[in-house]
């Protein structure tokens, strides 16, 4: 007898979900009655209330089952909250957190650029926040294995838009480890990218050199993951570093080992000499023809423009100079973009640094707007 009532409790319960799919409702009161208060209005007004998502966006559970239906998106916002990839000061496991939190003024009824006269959360592309990814804090490897899987999930649902069916995902990290998890799922939908990698860091570090020493499972790391993607086949080599200024680690090792990664790069002061328009020419050149994965590491800041990060390096750019070199990649066919390294325990009482990502995120979202992107014709 229990074993039948289990049973129909079951069916009962699925009969319900196939029914009415509820999602829960999210910052501010746009969507659930609020009871009236003597002609007071408690239904708006404020972008501080409620739960805290991106931009205000709606909340999606975009990890539901595989069969089952969520609400359409065509941009995805998705936490990696993992820091143990690390080689310096951990806690950007609280970035995508941070990230929210900077962004809590931004609100998408209110968004309209001086720069464009465009509003990119009212275009064409159903915007929304999938929440973060579950990922263990004690194991790397099932760390990055639940990241894969939750990027291939979010990744695999049909867009919104029927003209462009696969979705698009921007991950707020999270160390930069977790990049590699989304040039796995940007390979599996897109086909091989370019990546622009905005960083103080080269990151293509050969593991051997980098943490791997001691084990295979120390060379998955911050400053490896892209000289292990470019080992799995994952980018082109036509990719190019911008706001490079770290230290190598071998006196000419690691740049052998960038260029043979498919790597060129642009320095940290080159802009005092080529300046921005400089910079965006020789991204936009070298990445032409191809699908372009967009990672910043916040770390390309100077730390005077975002303290609140893992490994920070003196000397970087500005926020503004890094927004203009954004926006100025319009045209390029982005088909995936992070924001990582953000730590927020290391931000100052004024947030610099996460109001800077919350930014840098919506230039990302502004860049997959203006270009849409078919996607590789069906296997
Ligand atoms: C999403 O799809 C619906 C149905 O096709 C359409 O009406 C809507 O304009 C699309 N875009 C957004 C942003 O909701
Ligand atoms: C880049 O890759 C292409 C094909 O993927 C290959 O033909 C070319 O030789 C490579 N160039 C370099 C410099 O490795």
């Amino acid at each position: 007898m229990p074993i039948v009532n289990c049973v129909a409790i079951l069916v009962s319960c699925a009969l319900a979900a196939a029914r009415e799919i509820s999602f829960p409702p999210i910052s501010g009161f746009a969507e659930q009655a609020v009871f009236g208060q003597s002609g007071i209005d408690i239904t708006t007004g404020s972008a501080f209330a409620g739960l805290t998502t991106y931009a205000n966006l709606p909340y999606v559970h975009c990890l539901a089952g595989n069969d089952e239906e969520v609400e359409k998106y065509d941009i995805a916002i998705l936490g990696a909250p993992f820091d143990t990839g690390v080689t310096a000061r951990p806690g950007a496991r609280f970035g995508p957190r941070g990230i929210r939190q900077g962004s809590r003024r931004i609100s998408s009824e209110a968004a309209w650029s001086v720069y464009t006269g465009e509003n990119d959360f009212l275009d064409w592309a159903k915007i929304v926040d999938c929440g973060d990814a579950p990922l263990t804090f004690l194991d790397n490897t099932v760390a990055l294995k639940q990241l894969d899987a939750t990027h291939k999930l979010v990744s695999g649902r049909s867009a919104n838009s029927t003209e462009y069916p696969t979705p698009r995902i921007i991950t707020l990290g999270g160390d930069h480890t977790t990049t590699l998890s989304a040039l796995r799922s940007t390979h599996q939908r897109w086909g091989d990218v370019s990546v622009i990698h905005f960083d103080s860091h080269i990151d293509t570090w050969d593991p051997k050199v980098l943490g791997g020493g001691i084990s295979h499972y120390a060379g998955v790391n911050h400053g490896t993951f892209l000289h292990i993607a470019h080992e799995e086949g994952l980018i082109r080599n036509t990719s190019i570093h911008a706001g490079i200024r770290a230290p190598m680690v071998r006196p000419k090792g690691d740049l052998r080992n960038d260029i043979r990664c498919g790597f060129q790069m642009v320095k940290a002061r080159d802009i005092d000499r080529i300046g921005i328009s400089g910079v965006i020419n020789r991204l936009k050149e070298r990445v032409s023809g191809s699908k372009v994965y967009i990672s910043v590491d916040i770390d390309v800041l100077d730390p005077a423009f975002a303290p609140a990060t893992g490994t920070a390096e003196v000397g970087g750019w500005t926020t503004r100079e890094l927004l203009s070199i954004l926006d100025g990649l319009a045209g390029l066919e982005v088909v995936g973009a992070d924001v990582v390294e953000v730590a927020p325990i290391y931000d100052n009482p004024g947030e610099t640094t996460v109001l800077a990502a919350a930014e840098v995120v919506q230039s990302l979202i502004r860049l997959m707007v203006a270009q849409p992107v078919e996607a590789m014709s069906s296997e």
